[in-house]
Parts: C-alpha cells; structure tokens; sequence
C-alpha cells in the first residue's frame, strides 16, 4: 500500500480491489472498535454501486464484528423497493445482512418504495430519533462508506444538482440522475450530513475514474465527491492503482 498526504485528504493506494477490499474492512473493524469502547456502539452508512460488494462479502465472514451493536444505514438508495436490482440496500442484504447476527433494528433502511420525499423526511427523522442530537445540528456517523461515479458524484449528489446547495436538510429526495434510463429518482445525504461524520471512506477504483479522481485531489476541482471534507477528520481515500494511475507520475512523484 502507499500513502500519500497532502491534498487535505488521505489517499491510499492498493494494488486491486482486492487488496483494497481487504484493507477496507481491517478499517471497518478498526473504527468499529474506536467507536464501541468510546460511544457503545458504531454507526456507519454503506454505499451502494459495485465497488463496495466485496468489502461487504468480507465484512459477512468478519468473526470478529459484534453486530449487536453496529448499526447500518444508508448513505443513498435508489427509489425502488427493496428486491429490487437497482437497490443499494437489496445489495447490501444478499451479500452481507442475510449472513450476520444483526438484529433488525440495527437496520436502518431508507425505504425506496415509497413516495421519495416522504421517505427523504421519514429517514430524517429516523436518523434524529437514533441520534438524539439536541438542536438542528447533523449528527455525527461515525463512519460514512462512499464511491465516485466517472462524474465524480458520490452517495446521489450529482455535478450540477441543485441539492449541493442543500445546506439544511439531512436527506433530500434526487430527481436529477445518472443515465442509463429509465431515470431513477433517488434519495441521498446531504453534504452538511456527510461532513458532519468522523470519517469517511471513499473506496474508487478503476482507469476509468482516474481522470476525475486526479481532477478532484490534485486540481481540487470542486465536483461533489471533492465537497466531502468532514469537519472531524480528513477523507480516506482507498484507491486501486488504475484509479491512482493519473496521480502519481513514471519518477514516483506526484
Ligand atoms: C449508488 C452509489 C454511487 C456509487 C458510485 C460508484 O447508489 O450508485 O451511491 O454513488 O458509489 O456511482 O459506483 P460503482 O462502485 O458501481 O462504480
């Protein structure tokens, strides 16, 4: 693995996503511990997409994670009911809740099947009744998973939505989406939520996203994965080599 610092953030850089799947979920571990011997209990969001599915296979035979209090959330969802193949939770459920000793209200579903801004507020105040946060303030996860599209969205925040500019709200209900059609509408975090978190992993992989991930770490290019900057802890960035590809040049340098 190499570490490179600076760029206000913390990249590292695996050979494969297997390496990075592996490390990940040593991270997941890690700061599942912090936060039980600190808080009781660990609260995270899962991403959806591909990338996280092997890290979620090694978390499902990770013997050593007390479930019991580990509390999953999302930090978006597609708007389609959970069997559905589009949705990040049904994902989430074959790969890994299905085969761990989680109770269910330890699983804190946004419920894509309903009308998206009904359940944009319902998980809003699902996440206010978990945390118990006096005020108006976003409450802290202690660690919030996410990728980058080749756009450089991440969770449902797309370049050039208008929820970027949500500064509020906790969980907003997406109309703008990502091509291919049909156009999914979907629901998503926020980045005052996002940046309230004391950590974030970004998990990116792939040459395809190596431009953009360049555009955003090393041109600070203002794209929606380059908006999450918790105020508690620089992001992680868990990139494979491809992703890392347009980073680091021939001379080692960056
Ligand atoms: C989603 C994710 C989204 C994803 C990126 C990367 O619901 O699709 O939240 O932000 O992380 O699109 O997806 P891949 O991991 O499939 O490349």
């Amino acid at each position: 693995m190499r570490t490179l610092t600076g760029m206000n953030r913390e990249v590292r850089i695996y050979k494969d996503l297997d390496q990075l799947s592996l490390e990940a979920a040593r991270e997941f571990a890690r700061l599942a511990g912090i936060a039980m011997d600190r808080y009781g209990r660990f609260n995270v969001a899962l991403a959806g997409g591909s990338t996280p599915r092997q890290l979620y296979e090694r978390l499902a035979n990770h013997v050593l994670l007390d479930w019991g209090r580990i509390h999953l959330f999302w930090g978006d969802e597609r708007c389609v009911p959970p069997d559905h193949p589009e949705s990040n939770y049904g994902m989430a459920q074959s790969i890994l809740l299905d085969h761990i000793p989680i109770p269910p209200v330890n699983i804190h579903r946004m419920r894509g099947e309903i009308d998206p801004e009904e359940a944009a507020v319902e998980y809003q105040v699902q996440i206010a009744n978990h945390f118990r946060t006096p005020g108006n303030a976003p409450p802290a996860f202690d660690l919030i998973l996410l990728g980058m599209g080749e756009d450089g969205h991440t969770a449902s925040l797309f370049p050039g939505s208008p929820v970027l500019d949500e500064s509020d709200r906790w969980v907003v209900n997406v109309t703008h989406t990502q091509p291919p059609p049909p156009l999914i509408p979907r629901l998503t975090f926020t980045l005052p939520l996002i940046n309230a978190t004391r950590n974030v992993l970004f998990m990116v992989t792939g040459k395809a996203k190596a431009g953009t991930v360049s555009r955003i770490l090393i041109n600070r290019e203002k794209l929606p994965a380059g908006l999450v900057n918790p105020v508690l802890s620089s992001p992680v960035w868990m990139l494979d080599s491809e992703a890392a590809s347009k980073l680091i040049t021939k001379e080692g340098e960056k």
